[in-house]
């Protein structure tokens, strides 16, 4: 793959950063964070490392920002790889902002890049281990198919699962099952340009929010303790399948879901994509 080619990676914390120093290693890289400081100096920071990298600001939640981030794409002749890394963990907001950042922006991000993908890109869209540990009644379901990149989803979801069930973590649930189905959904469309969409489940993995979850979540422990592989998993294991998506050598995978989870799903729950209902 020629360095020429550009790579899209938005979300600069712990994870997006170890993606895109990855990345840089094979592409040009356009780093976006809604944090326009981060993005500017993780962009510099790859830099200096070697890789040709760029930061931008851009907020996943905002149709015109996003609009924005596709127009520098276009300027810059298209994209070969998306990696939307962006997401908010249950402890970083209420119900209506994690929907918006974890379902509504990367289904923005998708359906403006969509456009400028050129013939063979992929995009990866990280979802979450909670993906798999949850299902949800076809009510919701259909609320997630229809409309996931509407500005008036949360509310939409209220609706149907009740004031009382609208609470951070069902949020992260609904937000990164949703990511699941959208890559689903989106593969016919994605196929039709000859591109991939993928999205890929992390565990429990060494981030700064990883660690701010395990330290604030009783339940995110216990299933560190269960895990078969008895730790967490580090951010390169992460750019490796992410780098391995973006390949020609994952071109037959699309349209479904990637689990690198140490198999702790398996370890908790023998039923594929099923747990316990959620709402
Ligand atoms: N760390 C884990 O253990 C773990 C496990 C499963 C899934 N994930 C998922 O991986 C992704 C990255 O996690 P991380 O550990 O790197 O988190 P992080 O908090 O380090 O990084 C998330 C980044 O998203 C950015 N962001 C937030 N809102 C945004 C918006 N509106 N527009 C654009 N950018 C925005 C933040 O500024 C931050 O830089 C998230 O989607 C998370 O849900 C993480």
């Amino acid at each position: 793959m020629a360095v020429d080619e550009l790579a899209v990676v938005v979300g600069a914390g712990g994870m997006g950063t170890a993606i895109a120093r990855r990345l840089s290693q094979q592409y040009r890289v356009l780093l976006a964070d809604v944090d326009e400081q981060r993005a500017v100096s993780a962009a510099v920071m790859l830099s200096e490392d070697g890789g040709s990298v760029s930061g931008v600001q851009c907020d996943v939640t905002s149709s015109a920002s996003v609009a924005r981030l596709a127009d520098e794409v276009q300027s810059q002749g298209g994209f070969r790889v998306l990696a939307q890394v962006a997401g908010l963990s249950p402890t970083m907001g209420d119900f209506d902002r994690i929907i918006r950042v974890n379902l509504v922006g990367p289904s923005l991000v998708a359906e403006a890049l969509l456009p400028h993908a050129k013939p063979g890109a992929a995009a990866i869209m990280i979802s979450s281990l909670a993906a798999h540990l949850c299902t949800f009644p076809e009510a919701v379901l259909n609320v997630l198919r229809d409309s996931a990149a509407s500005h008036d989803l949360p509310n939409r979801l209220r609706a149907v699962i009740g004031e009382d069930r609208a609470n951070p973590n069902t949020a992260y649930q609904l937000s990164k099952f949703g990511l699941l189905m959208l890559c689903r959904r989106r593969a016919a469309d994605w196929g039709a340009r000859n591109c991939r969409i993928v999205s890929l489940s992390p565990g429990i993995i060494a981030t700064p929010m990883g660690a701010r979850e395990f330290q604030s979540n009783a339940t995110k422990q216990r299933l560190f303790e269960l895990s078969p592989a008895k730790r967490e998993g580090t951010m390169n294991e992460i750019a490796d399948v992410v780098e391995f998506l973006a390949s020609e050598r994952a071109s037959f995978i699309s349209g479904t879901d990637i689990l690198v989870d140490g198999g702790l799903a398996g370890a908790i729950s023998d039923i594929p994509f099923g747990g316990k209902e959620a709402v």
